[in-house]
């Protein structure tokens, strides 16, 4: 407890267009928390490597990059690529890289009054003990055409078997890496948004937390 307020974490993970991250967003409003999208950081580390013309792959460059980021210079219009996702999952499977954004992802998690940060280890590994925890998941195809739309009004063109292919490639390397896979705590709750709209998601989420908190 902090004055009159009380500090809550809430955790938000899942796979990518499940609608995590607007929730997510959408809980940090209605309580009042700030909120962290915890991919933004993997897909900087990424856009910093592929910037510097370097693979992915390359663990030691990742590394330097993740323990140099500037987190409060991270370009929006940069990071939001497919490219820039599919780098991520990349970089993210580094046990170093994850080690170097520990501490940013932990530090923001406890300052006072709490937040909710969504990503794919956040009830398992950064905020274990977070007071409420979501797992938001979709189906493939409805994850699929909403990252699809995404991309297009962001001016770039890819079809829906590539966001598809991508989507599949990206869920699989998140889920099987030896380090922090994607993986729905014992303790989450979850959320299947594949038949709801984004009002309706962002609403059942408020109801369940709520619920959680009593
Ligand atoms: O959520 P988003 O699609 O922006 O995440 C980009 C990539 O960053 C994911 O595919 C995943 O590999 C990685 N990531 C992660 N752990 C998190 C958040 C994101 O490994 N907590």
């Amino acid at each position: 407890m902090t004055g009159s307020k009380r500090s809550v974490i809430i955790a938000v993970d899942g796979p990518l267009a499940s609608g995590k991250g607007t929730i997510a967003r959408a809980l940090g409003a209605r309580f009042g928390i700030p909120h962290l999208d915890t991919g933004s950081l993997y897909r900087a580390v990424a856009v910093a490597m592929i910037e510097k013309g370097l693979p992915p792959e390359d663990a030691d460059a990742a590394e330097e990059a993740a323990r140099t980021l500037d987190v409060t210079a991270i370009d929006e219009g940069k990071i939001r690529t497919a490219g820039a996702g599919v780098a991520a999952s990349v970089v993210s499977a580094h046990r170093a890289v994850r080690a170097a954004l520990l501490d940013v992802q932990r530090t923001f998690a406890s300052q006072p009054g709490g937040a909710v940060l969504d990503g794919r280890d956040i009830g398992t590994v950064i905020c274990p003990d977070a007071h409420v925890k979501l797992f938001v998941t979709a189906d493939e195809e409805s994850r699929a055409w909403r990252r699809r739309a995404e991309l297009v009004n962001r001016g770039e063109d890819i079809s829906f078997e590539q966001v598809l292919g991508q989507l599949r490639q990206r869920d699989a390397r998140d889920a099987s890496r030896a380090d922090a896979p994607m993986l729905k705590a014992d303790d989450a709750i979850e959320l299947d948004t594949s038949e709801m709209s984004v009002d309706e998601a962002v609403r059942e989420a408020i109801r369940l937390v709520e619920a959680k908190l009593g």
